[in-house]
């Protein structure tokens, strides 16, 4: 590889670029617009890594390499808790303050974010309600449909598992088996912290618009990002706890 060394820090990573990205429409502009735009965009700027790093985490999960999966599932989990957390910036803004400015928003909503459901897709998305909510702005994107047409993480993790000649019940029934059992959870974990996303946002939603008021995208607001939050990627990985506890399958924790 070659190394060029005339080209400085602005250069690199197209400061004056990004910087001149950040439109805010209020006129006067509102001094809380930025902070608006700046939250989703950099939003949008991880999803573009998250989005990356699922292609190589489905990789490794297809060359059933479970410890380079678990080092994309460390990342991974690392992105999506930041992502959650920059949302408590917008906790500072009050809800009139915001009143003040959305009406220029007009029918943009993140509802409409492609990488957004492009995540969701990867991550093992395919039921009815979402498939209609996708096709809710017009033909499902290239980037979704190809996403749509690969295997979701949870069957790639089965196809690993049964690759290593065993289950998922005896992966929790037997511990030893470390690495498939770290990736499990570290799976759990991705779902917990997208989930937490989910809370974060809609709580965030309510503590703005309150939680009759619809959104700048036609759902219910509130009511509808409430729905969202039983949505699984691993219905399996949850499931599989209930059978330690009798009300699963017949099996027990020592019969694997
Ligand atoms: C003042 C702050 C915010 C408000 C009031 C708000 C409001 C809403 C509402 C009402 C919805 C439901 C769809 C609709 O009818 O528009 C929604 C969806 C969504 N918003 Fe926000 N939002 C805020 C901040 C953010 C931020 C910072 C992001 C980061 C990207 C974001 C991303 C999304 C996404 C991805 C959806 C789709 C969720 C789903 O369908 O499960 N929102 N938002």
């Amino acid at each position: 590889m070659s190394a060029s060394n005339d080209v400085t820090y602005g250069e690199y990573l197209a400061v004056e670029r990004l910087l001149q990205l950040q439109l805010p429409r209020s006129r006067p502009e509102h001094p809380d617009e930025l902070l608006f735009i700046v939250v989703h965009q950099a939003s949008e700027l991880w999803f573009k890594v998250l989005l990356h790093e699922l292609d190589l985490l489905v990789a490794r999960l297809e060359a059933s390499d479970a410890m380079a999966a678990l080092a994309s599932m460390r990342r991974i989990n690392a992105i999506t808790r930041i992502v959650a957390t920059q949302l408590s910036s917008l906790d500072t803004l009050p809800p009139q303050r915001f009143a003040e400015f959305r009406g220029y928003l007009g029918s943009a909503s993140g509802g409409q974010s492609v990488q957004f459901r492009a995540i969701e897709a990867a991550s093992g998305l395919r039921d009815d309600h979402f498939l209609a909510v996708l096709r809710e702005h017009g033909p499902i994107p290239d980037a979704i449909q190809r996403i749509l047409d690969r295997p979701t993480l949870q069957a790639l993790f089965m196809d690993l598992l049964a690759a290593r000649g065993t289950t998922l019940d005896a992966v929790y029934a037997n511990p030893s088996i470390t690495d498939l059992y770290f990736l499990a959870e570290s799976l759990i974990e991705y779902e917990q912290g997208f989930g937490l996303w989910r809370f974060l946002h809609m709580q965030l939603v309510e503590r703005i618009i309150g939680p009759m008021t619809s959104g700048t995208g036609g759902t219910l607001g509130s009511k509808y990002l409430q729905r969202t939050l039983s949505q699984r990627f691993f219905p399996k990985l949850w499931e599989v706890r209930s059978r330690f506890f009798g009300t699963g399958s017949a099996m027990s924790p020592n019969s694997a």
